[in-house]
């Protein structure tokens, strides 16, 4: 099993404390930020001036989401929060590798999502130009909801395919530690939770859980 690393949602937080709960994720490796446009996903999130609230108050590494359906028109503008990762969707782009090499254009590693109804397979043709696989494994647009089990197979698939790139394979949605373990020894590398970390009694005490069930 690899190393895995831990991306907290941001859009799990209580944003009237945003400084203590990101404060209190600071143990993590990566901190995820959910754009959504209400057009895309059935909800609107937060967009660039809480992106960059966030970025100024978590020393983490931006792992950002575009959860919207015109990927081409906000490339530019999240690339100035310089994030490690900005991942798009596969079902929103009509002409997916212009907008990823786009995106390597600002120099930031190159995501693409999928959807649950996505197969795996057709990022083959694509795989020399991204860095990160993000598996849905809830439908995209709230936080909270139930774990889709099908991602899991979904994930070892993804990491078949992958083979020795460099790719991270992400997972986003239901992750708890009832499943951390089945996904990182299915081939994940990166595990997003949003609910079960933020809700937990201590954010920072379940990143540890998190790490020591990913490590025994
Ligand atoms: C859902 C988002 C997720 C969400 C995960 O559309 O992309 O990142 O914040 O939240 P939980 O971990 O609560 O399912
Ligand atoms: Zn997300």
């Amino acid at each position: 099993m690899q190393n895995v690393r831990i991306s907290p949602s941001l859009l799990a937080v209580d944003f009237t404390c945003l400084r203590e709960q990101l404060h209190s994720v600071a143990s993590a490796d990566l901190l995820h930020v959910d754009i959504m446009d209400g057009h895309f996903v059935p909800n609107i999130s937060f967009g660039p001036v809480i992106a960059e609230a966030a970025a100024r108050t978590s020393s983490l590494p931006l792992d950002i989401h575009l959860m919207v359906s015109n990927p081409d028109a906000f490339i530019a503008r999240f690339a100035q929060l310089q994030p490690s990762y900005l991942t798009i969707h596969y079902e929103a782009s009509m002409h997916l590798h212009r907008s990823l090499s786009s995106i390597r254009e600002h120099a930031i590693k190159v995501g693409v999502s999928l959807n649950p109804h996505t197969p795996v397979e057709w990022l083959e043709p694509i795989l020399d130009f991204i860095d990160l696989i993000l598996i849905m494994s809830v439908n995209p647009g709230f936080g909270g909801q139930e774990f889709i089990p099908q991602s899991i197979e979904k994930v070892r698939r993804a990491r078949e395919m992958v083979g020795n790139r460099p790719i991270a394979i992400e997972v986003d949605g239901g992750v708890s530690l009832d499943n951390a373990r089945s996904l990182a020894e299915a081939g994940a590398s990166i595990l997003v939770a949003g609910s079960a970390i933020f809700q937990a009694a201590s954010p920072a005490q379940y990143i540890a859980g998190l790490r020591q069930t990913l490590s025994s």
